[in-house]
């Protein structure tokens, strides 16, 4: 069969208001050109993020209503902990409120002044929990990762030469560990082979250098290798994540993601000693080591998410819906960050609209138009988000690329919604010279692409 099916049943619905154009032209306006600044209720597809957007299983719902609430010692917290033992044979298993918690103890523990954490592409919170302990976050993703139209199946590896010239560089010492994060979520959710995680362990081990996981898709790299390596295609997506665990010395995870729950996230160490330092730090902001700032029933839902999303049918028909959009716009001429990765497709804007230029920010141009025409809300990732305008001359620094990014939320939209979204995307392709770019009228110092006001000129 050819059909993507969903493979899964609706049992409870949410209803989506469909809005007119008219209406969209309101809403637009009155959230001054900014889709953050617009209420979900106004918005009738949903791709701001696949992070805690997941539609829970009926097994996740009973589980909650199953979950122990005791302080200490919980039984939720025993099935957690037995899942992620399973999973990723970790001995130490730290559950937090979310990915970044992870991060912020991790780095509180290893980084500092003058430390360095190399890794593939840091997400924007590691980077930013990596900079606040005062070391310095590398990116050394390889090159064709770099690069949007290349189709290298692993553009998300590391570059294991750069790696070797940055620990000869700067010496081993003052590397505490290396993040690899799976899938890259920065570069257009592309994944990492299993040969590029052992070259890097072997790299690292050779150093005394530990190596960690951003572990916040790891199915879906799991199985993207599967389909992909050489090799792993006799393998269930469930080894080959086992084996990408077993690679590593500790990891982080979103649960909000690959989890499938709207909140959670998990801190995992083979080192006993910092492991003990880690609980101690839990304990001091998040809550007690068994239950990290979550109550017993996020527990119980992440355990069952975290065996659900190994489903191969589940994988089979998650990687293959983000594909088929991806295939459908580069059909209709669409540019877009090849290949299709794990969670999301990346339209390029600067292709989509080379009329606007940088300083008016072509992927926000993109962003409007995409819910003027069907209500569907996208998220700039370009000069909005990352560009920098000098405060003393005004010069516009703009961002390396000018992405739009449709990140896919989990089990929650159907095949007919991704074909109103590649509709919908091809429309405003055919008459993207009308796009107009836009200039910011107000700004906060930081983060801008939360709170900022636009104008369009
Ligand atoms: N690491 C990666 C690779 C992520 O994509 C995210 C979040 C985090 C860490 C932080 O996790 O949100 O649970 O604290 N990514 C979201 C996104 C926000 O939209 O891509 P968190």
């Amino acid at each position: 069969m050819k059909t993507i099916i969903e493979p899964f049943r609706i049992k409870m619905v949410e209803p989506i208001r469909l809005t007119t154009r008219e209406e969209r032209e309101v809403i637009l306006r009155r959230a001054h050109f900014n889709v953050f600044q617009i209420p979900a209720a106004d918005v009738i597809i949903d791709l701001l993020t696949d992070s805690g957007t997941a539609a829970m299983s009926s097994e996740q719902w009973a589980g909650m209503l199953r979950g122990d609430e005791s302080y200490a010692g919980a039984r939720s917290w025993y099935r957690f902990e037995s899942v992620l033992r399973e999973l990723t044979g970790m001995p130490h298993i730290l559950p937090t409120h979310q990915g970044r918690a992870s991060e912020r103890i991790l780095f509180e523990l290893v980084g500092g002044p003058d430390k360095i954490i190399p890794g593939n592409t840091h997400f924007d919170t590691t980077r930013a929990n990596i900079e606040h302990s005062g070391a310095r976050a590398v990116d050394l993703v390889i090159d064709e990762g770099r690069q949007p139209s290349s189709r290298h199946p692993f553009k998300g590896n590391l570059d294991i030469e750069k790696l070797g010239a940055l620990i000869a560089r700067e010496g081993a010492e003052r590397i505490p560990l290396c993040i690899v994060t799976v899938t890259n979520n920065s570069n257009g959710g592309q994944p990492v082979s299993l040969a590029n995680l052992r070259a890097v362990r072997d790299v690292c081990h050779r150093h005394g250098i530990p190596l960690y996981l951003d572990a916040a898709r790891f199915a879906e790299n799991a199985y993207l290798i599967k389909l992909h390596e050489p090799g792993q295609q006799q393998r269930t997506a469930r080894q080959i994540a086992r084996e990408m665990f077993d690679l590593a010395d500790g990891a982080m995870i979103s649960a909000k993601k690959d989890g499938l729950v709207n909140i959670g996230g998990v801190l995992l160490m083979r080192d006993d000693d910092l492991a003990h330092r880690a609980d101690n730090l839990l304990i001091l902001t998040e809550g007690f080591v068994t239950y990290g700032g979550l109550a017993g029933r996020d527990l119980e839902a992440m355990a069952q998410g975290f065996q659900e999303v190994l489903d191969e049918d589940y994988l089979k028909y998650r990687i293959a819906s983000v594909k088929y959009l991806g295939d459908h716009l580069t059909e209709a001429g669409v540019a877009i960050v090849q290949p299709p990765g794990g969670h999301a497709i990346y339209l390029d804007a600067a292709a989509f609209c080379p009329h606007v230029p940088p300083s008016q920010f072509p992927g926000q141009a993109v962003v409007c138009a995409l819910f003027r025409e069907a209500g569907i809300r996208a998220v700039e990732i370009g000069s909005v988000m990352f560009g920098h305008v000098d405060p003393d001359t005004g010069e516009h620094t703009p961002a390396p690329m000018e992405l739009v990014r449709l990140a896919i939320p989990r089990r929650v939209y159907t095949q007919s919604h991704i074909d109103y979204v590649i509709e919908a995307t091809v429309n405003v392709f055919q008459r993207r010279e009308t796009l107009r770019g836009l200039q910011i009228i107000e700004a906060p110092p930081a983060l801008r692409h939360f709170t900022a006001k636009f104008d369009e000129l």
